[in-house]
């Protein structure tokens, strides 16, 4: 089917849910918050209005499914996020839930029947910005969120992601019980369209690109650095044990692990995000006592996470000696890196083809749902769409053409997967 029929559908979908949730910088749809609550009820109204059925699974994500549907019928799923970042931008996840929306709306108005269904999914809670967790949408549906994951606090507020997700009618009780809430068997195919969020596509000018694999990440959202506060002024350099000079000098024995280990062929990123002194008590007379930070590393290989992981604690021992300084780490949190269906890969490939565009296939960087998907055994794959000025910022950008482009071979994969 021609799915350029529907640009300005698409872009009067992505203009609207801009306006409701643009903060004055970027766009900010909370995880199980208001922003992401108000793009789902735009996306259940206008699909309710095309003669789609419309349901909150029971992790409170929202299932769009064509009308009638068996509840448990086989089905293949598309599927991706409606929260963003705090002053995100506006393509991230919401792409691929307009792009499969748009797939399901064209199989409506055609009045297509027969063949495996399409159901749609716009998962909740995939941003790690809102409580320090990825995918908690998916997690939770999938039975991998723990009593301790639904304990985390909100950014902002401290309420419990248990708290928000009840608010937003999902089925804690269930949820904590750690079974999947759906039959995975039933599951024929999860693909996601998403846009790149780097810099690599635009470089090599590909529009589309298939997705591999995905990396996994370990995390820790708070480390605490402690040191000893005192004047700046009468204490040498000898007797100090500054909290500040102590995180500089992990970050940068960090920074040397990882470029030796790049210069060996790892797959490998490392980030600390958030960095702070307690603005309660810090002054630039006084000593750095405490320092917290977050501690981010992403591979392909959780081996090489591993290994990544047991070079901080080694790093934070030796730190810990030579500085008369202590750190004390919250909760470790494991997000396994994923590899994508071949099948479902050779058929977004031959799908990219079909339309004469150039296209590679590339790992993705970023974290996305599929990954829990592969991950419980469902042949998952995904198709990357160009974006212009990164992600996770309130300039991400996308051209509406490249867009369409994803769409179409979106459509064309589904339609071998009926
Ligand atoms: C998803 O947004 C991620 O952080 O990878
Ligand atoms: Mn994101
Ligand atoms: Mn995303």
């Amino acid at each position: 089917m021609d799915m350029l029929q529907f640009r300005s559908l698409a872009e009067k979908i992505f203009d609207d849910i801009r306006e409701m949730s643009f903060d004055g910088v970027g766009v900010t749809r909370e995880s199980y918050g208001r922003g992401e609550s108000a793009a789902g009820d735009y996306l259940r109204e206008l699909a309710q209005s095309e003669g789609l059925d419309v349901q909150p699974d029971r992790a409170a994500n929202l299932v769009f499914s064509p009308p009638g549907m068996e509840p448990d019928a086989p089905a293949v799923w598309v599927g991706s996020h409606i929260d963003s970042v705090p002053q995100g931008g506006n393509f991230d996840g919401l792409a691929g839930v307009v792009a499969g929306l748009l797939c399901l709306v064209a199989r409506q108005r055609e009045g297509a029947q027969g063949g495996t269904p399409l159901q749609v999914v716009a998962f909740r809670g995939e941003e790690s910005a809102w409580f320090g967790k990825a995918y908690m949408g998916s997690s939770a549906l999938l039975g991998k969120l723990s009593e301790a994951d639904l304990e985390l606090k909100q950014r902002a507020t401290g309420e419990t992601l248990a708290q928000y997700m009840e608010k937003a009618g999902a089925d804690v009780a269930a949820i904590s019980q750690q079974q999947p809430l759906v039959d995975t068997r039933r599951i024929k195919a999860y693909l996601e369209l998403h846009i790149e969020q780097g810099p690599v596509m635009v470089a090599r000018e590909l529009p589309v690109a298939v997705v591999s694999g995905i990396r996994g990440n370990i995390r820790h959202n708070r480390i605490e650095c402690i040191g000893d506060a005192q004047h700046s002024g009468v204490v040498p350099r000898w007797l100090r044990h500054d909290a500040m000079f102590a995180v500089a000098d992990l970050i940068m024995r960090l920074d040397e692990h990882w470029r030796v280990l790049l210069e060996r062929g790892t797959d490998l990123v490392v980030t600390a995000g958030i960095v702070n002194t307690d603005p309660a008590e810090h002054s630039i007379s006084r000593i750095p006592g405490r320092v917290s930070f977050s501690l981010e590393a992403r591979s392909k290989s959780t081996d090489t996470l591993e290994a990544f992981y047991q070079l901080v604690r080694a790093e934070c021992a030796a730190i810990s000696r030579e500085r008369g300084v202590c750190f004390e780490f919250d909760r470790r949190l494991l997000s396994d890196p994923a590899t994508m269906d071949e099948r479902i890969c050779k058929l977004l490939s031959d799908a990219c083809a079909g339309q004469n565009v150039p296209f590679e296939v590339i790992p993705s960087g970023a974290g996305h749902d599929a990954s829990l998907f592969a991950n419980a055994g469902v042949p998952s794959g995904m198709l990357f769409v160009r974006n212009q000025n990164g992600s996770h910022n309130p300039h991400e950008a996308m051209d509406i053409d490249d867009f369409m482009l994803g769409v179409q071979v979106l459509g064309d994969t589904l339609d071998k997967l009926r």
